[in-house]
């Protein structure tokens, strides 16, 4: 019980939600209580220092119901500042609660902060995961997943069971060490390995070492399960796949997919999938799952970058055996990776989280009132740094977040001239952000100059993933794009050397965050925002005003209050107090 009674609390949680749903039609509350700490841990055999939630690698999965309001509570133990990001919550009236470091100062050390917001009208898989330090490479992520309400009907058979699975590259070394090296203008290199749920890969040959611990999902035979997968890993994409089984797809970053099976599917950094699993095989010995390395160099080291599980049928008569499933052979072919983006797509007659098909936004008759062309390149040297671009501008850290200097009238901490495409001029670092109009409808061409295969994310929006190919965009690519039944998400792959075009309704005010989710690039700079203001409403008041809990820092320092936290004093008193509040509500349950 190292904070305030954690178990206590959850509970609390849960009969307010209880009695909320007797006392009122408000949507309810789902409290959580997430601690961050350093523990040691050897997931590839080597001991070394993760970041744990609630001393456990990976944290916990939040699992709560479209409209809920969700209140985390999060307390920071680690020696450094902590920002905890959503990908895919698309938070509305501003962004407050993104956990981004050009809208929301950062938790120092040993403090808490509680973050509060609304999943609206959203389903789907997601994940948490800390924004800034590099800490993404050490973990302190878990999964986030926001089940339909009753009323709305899956368009698939309810599943058997709900498994969430972690994959993600891994480093061996020290997050602090990764990005001073990164600092000091030395690229990353080769991953040491995959992990799955935090584990590293079961010894399916002499290749991998003794006494690493391995990850088993638990099935019974003729069942079919919702495996939610998410590649929380640095900068590698993985093909996931299991043995003998085929992948149903069902739901993309929270969006049902048109129902496609696949034998393995490429998951890039930060994307998320739903698939339906049939166990429909004879259990003549357990499963491999793997999660493997994909669009790197031939070099064999890059073997090491693959995660193995093991499926076991609760009937399997043995353990797996023999050499992986094979991955896409697909040589020097690359348009079947394109072609697989692309084959993913939305079920329009499907509906979300609301009564209505997902698909009855027509966005392929939509005029675009705005293009943005987003070129990044390999990583260059500016003022005798390493850093990564956009159109030439390495992003800067505004001291104070831009929504704060907005409500404060600070003038100068950012500024709003980012260019439209790609400048011919030298690079940069700087706060320039794109000054987007509201409600606009905005074309966006990724284009990867990189020799990198990167992922683009947007927060607090899900986009239209339109086109995607290799070579050159040009206006006639349009012809291409895929008017009818694009799949929206929050996360795309750009190809190297290619481009993907997407199409998005800016109807979020806000301050949103567009980024490589590949973590070395993302740290050298390759990010920016877009400002998004309802102009017409003087008051600004479609963006909620600054939470009582905000946290000031840069010019702003001086209004922060210090945060006096006696964990020991505190966490017996809270408890007592909750105790009693326990019993309070369960009376209150049991009279209704
Ligand atoms: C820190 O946690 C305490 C105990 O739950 C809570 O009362 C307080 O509001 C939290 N502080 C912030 C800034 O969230
Ligand atoms: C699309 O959703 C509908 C409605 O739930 C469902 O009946 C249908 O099977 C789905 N189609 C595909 C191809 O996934
Ligand atoms: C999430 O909660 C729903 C019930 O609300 C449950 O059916 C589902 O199994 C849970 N999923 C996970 C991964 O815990
Ligand atoms: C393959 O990639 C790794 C890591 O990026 C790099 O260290 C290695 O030199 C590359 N090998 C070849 C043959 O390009
Ligand atoms: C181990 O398996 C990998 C992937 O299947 C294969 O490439 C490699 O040659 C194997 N190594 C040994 C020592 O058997
Ligand atoms: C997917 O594969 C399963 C067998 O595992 C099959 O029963 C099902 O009909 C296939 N579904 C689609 C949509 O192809
Ligand atoms: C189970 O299936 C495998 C692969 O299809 C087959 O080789 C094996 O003979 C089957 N075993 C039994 C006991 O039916
Ligand atoms: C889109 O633009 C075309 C030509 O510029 C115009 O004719 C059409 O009415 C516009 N459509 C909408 C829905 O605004
Ligand atoms: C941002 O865009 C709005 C609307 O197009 C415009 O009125 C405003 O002047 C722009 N601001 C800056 C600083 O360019
Ligand atoms: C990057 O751009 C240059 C100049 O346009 C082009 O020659 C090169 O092929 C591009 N490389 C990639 C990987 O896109």
């Amino acid at each position: 019980m190292s904070f305030f009674g954690l178990h206590f609390y959850c509970f609390v949680g849960i009969c307010l939600m209880m009695f909320c749903g007797f006392c009122s039609g408000a949507d309810p509350f789902a409290h959580f209580d997430l601690e961050f700490s350093y523990v040691t841990a050897s997931p590839l055999g080597v001991p070394q220092q993760v970041i744990a939630v609630n001393r456990n690698f990976p944290g916990p999965t939040l699992n709560v119901t479209t409209n809920y309001n969700v209140v985390v509570n999060v307390k920071n133990n680690l020696d450094e500042s902590l920002l905890l990001t959503w990908p895919g919550i698309e938070m509305r009236r501003g962004s407050w609660q993104d956990g981004v470091l050009g809208t929301n100062c950062p938790i120092p050390a040993h403090w808490n902060w509680t973050y509060q917001f609304q999943v609206k009208d959203q389903i789907g898989s997601y994940y948490y995961v800390p924004s800034i330090n590099f800490q993404r490479a050490a973990g302190g992520f878990g999964g986030f997943i926001i089940t339909n309400r009753k009323v709305i009907p899956l368009p698939f058979n309810t599943p058997d069971g709900d498994i969430v699975i972690t994959i993600g590259d891994w480093y061996t070394q020290d997050h602090k060490d990764l990005r001073a090296s990164l600092d000091a203008g030395k690229e990353l290199g080769m991953p040491d390995g995959a992990l799955i749920n935090g584990k590293g890969p079961f010894k399916y040959n002499s290749s991998v070492p003794d006494g690493i611990e391995h990850e088993t999902i638990n099935v019974d035979p003729g069942k079919t399960y919702r495996i939610r997968v998410i590649n929380v890993g640095v900068s590698t994409c993985l093909n996931f796949r299991i043995q003998s089984h085929n992948l149903l797809l069902a739901e993309a970053e929270g969006h049902y997919t048109s129902q496609q099976n696949y034998s393995s599917l490429d998951i890039h950094v930060g994307q998320s999938y739903s698939f339906l699993v049939t166990m429909d095989q004879n259990a003549s010995s357990d499963y491999y799952i793997v999660a493997s390395a994909r669009f790197v160099n031939q070099s064999a080291e890059w073997q090491r970058v693959t995660g193995v599980a093991i499926l076991h049928y609760s009937n399997s008569k043995g353990r797996a055996s023999g050499p992986l499933p094979d991955p896409p052979n697909d040589g020097n072919d690359n348009s079947f990776a394109v072609n697989q983006a692309m084959s993913i797509r939305m079920n329009n007659t499907a509906s979300g989280a609301r009564p209505n098909p997902q698909g009855s936004f027509r966005y392929g008759s939509i005029n675009v009132t705005d293009v943005y062309v987003l070129r990044n390149v390999p990583p260059i040297t500016i003022d005798g740094k390493l850093r990564a671009t956009y159109n030439g501008i390495s992003f800067m850290n505004p001291n104070t977040p831009v929504g704060l200097a907005d409500n404060y009238k600070l003038k100068g901490s950012y500024k709003l001239d980012f260019p439209n495409t790609p400048m011919n001029r030298p690079p940069t670092m700087d706060r320039s952000l794109i000054n987007a109009t509201y409600k606009g409808f905005v074309e966006i061409v990724l284009e990867n100059n990189d020799t990198v295969v990167q992922s683009f994310h947007m927060d607090g929006y899900s986009f239209f993933v339109v086109g995607m190919a290799y070579g050159e965009w040009t206006e006639n690519s349009r012809g291409s794009y895929n008017r009818w039944d694009a799949i929206a998400r929050s996360t795309t792959q750009v190809f190297p050397g290619g481009w993907t075009a997407i199409l998005v309704y800016l109807d979020n005010v806000g301050v949103w965050n567009l980024r490589t989710v590949n973590l070395d690039r993302w740290y050298l700079g390759q990010e920016t925002y877009m400002r998004i203001i309802d102009a017409e409403d003087d008051d600004q008041k479609a963006e909620d005003a600054p939470p009582d809990n905000v946290l000031f820092c840069g010019a702003l320092a001086h209004f922060q209050k210090p945060q006096r936290f006696s964990s020991a004093s505190l966490s017996i008193q809270e408890s007592l107090k909750l105790n009693v509040m326990i019993m309070v509500f369960a009376v209150i349950y049991m009279m209704l």
